[in-house]
């Protein structure tokens, strides 16, 4: 039986750098087909992280979101719509149902990746959507894909005609799928698996990541870029209201896209739920968050002395820790018996 490693049962080791600055740093990752990103965090396609907002204030910090698809195909439009014409963005369709409708009104509204988002994207279905887009688009549309959780399930989408592949079935903030389902696999072993892929593929790093130290390992283990949910909740820009309690402390709703909430608001009724719904401490603009991770990244670069993502690839060198280790790598002032 395969072991699989998680982002917490791993550091990445220090290595000889060369690097003067951290402004020598490129951390861009280009996913190829119009689709450049200056800085490669991605906002997941959910209805309490991805709009317009959460679109704009990605690509003015180099990253990009994918705008949710649980809107009508006008107004999921009107997003991309509204953003200045140098904006990177993408927007997500299903497999099913209007999907090469939208995808078409979709481009006509001038996005540049078209995200199939599907929970278990390694699927028939997947493979039918895949083939109708890209033979809609030819080359002319970056198409991502997802999510797998396998280098068979990377390979085969990347057969079928995606550019990217978003990577790691169960491992997001809200995910109860492998709760639900028994199935998934660790986070990080999913990108050192999908890693190993011989085709001409991007992978991103999909879920589970809580910091940019996370990001790193994660870019480290092969992937180009990486895609966030909670870590950008709660800000100005996530779509919805910011809720105050009694005490004063001020919310925002985050929540899966298959939580029985989601299911019920978009469809009416619920199936099998494989997410929750929860509220996450209003945390301002998402500018300075994005800022943050982004100088955090850097660093993280430095001390594998990578100038870029690919020396990155080249370079790092992981090693895995105990669970000693692991209370040694945060700061444990805090919990210290004086
Ligand atoms: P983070 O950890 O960044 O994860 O909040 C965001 C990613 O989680 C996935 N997602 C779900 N997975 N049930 C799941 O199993 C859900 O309800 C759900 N909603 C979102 C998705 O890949 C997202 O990018």
């Amino acid at each position: 039986m395969e072991r699989g490693l998680s982002y917490d049962d791993v550091l990445l080791v220090p290595q000889y750098s060369d690097i003067a600055s951290r402004q020598e740093i490129d951390i861009s990752a280009d996913l190829g087909k119009g689709a450049p990103l200056e800085v490669p965090i991605i906002a997941s396609p959910m209805d309490t992280i991805s709009e317009s907002s959460m679109a704009a204030a990605m690509a003015s910090h180099g990253g990009t979101a994918i705008i949710h698809r649980y809107l009508s195909i006008e107004d999921q439009c009107r997003h991309v719509e509204s953003l200045p014409q140098e904006a990177i963005v993408g927007a997500a369709v299903g497999a099913t149902g209007d999907f090469e409708e939208r995808a078409c009104a979709l481009s006509d509204a001038g996005v540049n990746i078209i995200c199939i988002d599907i929970a278990h994207g390694h699927h028939v279905l997947m493979k039918t959507a895949l083939h109708t887009l890209r033979n809609v688009f030819g080359d002319t549309m970056h198409l991502m894909a997802g999510n797998v959780a396998t280098l068979e399930g990377i390979n085969d989408l990347a057969d079928w005609g995606a550019d990217s592949v978003r990577c790691n079935i169960g491992g997001g903030s809200i995910c109860s799928t492998r709760v639900q389902t028994g199935h998934g696999m660790p986070g990080l072993q999913t990108i050192i698996n999908c890693a190993k892929t011989d085709r001409d593929i991007k992978i991103i790093a999909d879920g589970g990541i809580r910091n940019s130290g996370d990001m790193v390992k994660a870019l480290a283990a092969g992937a180009d870029a990486v895609m966030c949910g909670s870590l950008l909740s709660g800000t100005d820009e996530a779509p919805g209201k910011i809720l105050q309690d009694i005490d004063g402390y001020r919310w925002k709703s985050f929540r899966g896209m298959a939580s029985k909430e989601a299911q019920v608001d978009w469809h009416g009724r619920y199936s099998s739920f494989e997410g929750v719904a929860t509220r996450v401490p209003y945390r301002g603009p998402v500018g300075h968050i994005v800022e943050d991770l982004e100088r955090g990244i850097r660093s993280g670069f430095s001390y594998s002395g990578a100038r870029n993502l690919l020396e990155l690839h080249a370079k790092a060198k992981f090693t895995q820790q105990t669970a000693s280790g692991l209370s040694e790598s945060h700061a444990h002032i805090m919990s210290r018996k004086w």
